[in-house]
């Protein structure tokens, strides 16, 4: 299972970073847009403190845009996934990019068939937003298991990275379904290592401890 967080804020990262227990960090332009620093420097400093990957995404419309950037991006940090919309335009970008063997996500995927074409553009990732999913009333789980089961049967090896999580039991139950990998918003991230009956325990042994005056 990869694990990522999904943040451009340099606190956040170095914070997520110093646990050891990812494999790199996603963003988006709403998320980049926040931090209001050029776009190369900042994804530039986030390359010089994530050891794993670190997912940036395009913003031009056209696919011989998103290609250039993608060519641009990739060489701004070593480990690089370059993230497309989906859409006609991002599949045909994501099939040339697959020729060139640069890494590649495809991102706002909200349907099965988008998954699968996603697929066969040759797509390293493929990102079915739950959250969002579920913010509408529809179940994002069964979006995402239908994305599973259909790469299963027809033999794709896309990983699918769950996107859109707003809670760590959101979390538990992408992975029941089988999913590759997760990314989470940092205080998702952080609220996953926390529960009350720790905090209670931890103070109880500290307490006992001094207590005891050893
Ligand atoms: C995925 O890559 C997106 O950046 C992300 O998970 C969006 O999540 P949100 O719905 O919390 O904005």
């Amino acid at each position: 299972m990869e694990l990522y967080v999904d943040t451009a804020n340099i606190g956040q990262i170095k914070e997520a970073v110093s646990l050891g227990i990812l494999e790199g960090v996603t963003t988006n332009p709403s998320i980049v847009a926040r931090e209001g620093r050029p776009f190369k420097e900042l994804i530039q400093e986030i390359g010089s403190i994530v050891p794993g990957k670190v997912w940036c995404e395009v913003v031009a419309t056209e696919a011989e845009g998103m290609v250039h950037e993608a060519r641009e991006i990739s060489t701004w940090v070593p480990r690089a996934v370059v993230k497309l919309p989906m859409g006609a335009e991002g599949i045909k970008a994501a099939s040339r990019l697959a020729q060139e063997g640069i890494e590649t996500n495809m991102t706002l995927v909200y349907s099965v068939p988008q998954a699968i074409l996603a697929a066969k553009a040759g797509v390293n990732y493929v990102s079915p937003y739950l959250g969002r999913v579920d913010d509408t009333g529809w179940s994002g789980a069964d979006f995402i298991r239908g994305i599973v089961n259909a790469y299963r049967m027809l033999g794709f090896d896309t990983k699918v990275i769950a996107a859109s999580i707003r809670g760590p039991r959101q979390v538990l139950d992408v992975l029941q379904l089988g999913v590759d990998a997760v990314t989470m918003a940092y205080p998702v991230l952080m609220s996953m290592m926390r529960h009350p009956m720790t905090d209670i325990g931890l103070q109880q042994f500290l307490k006992d401890w001094e207590d005891a005056g050893l």
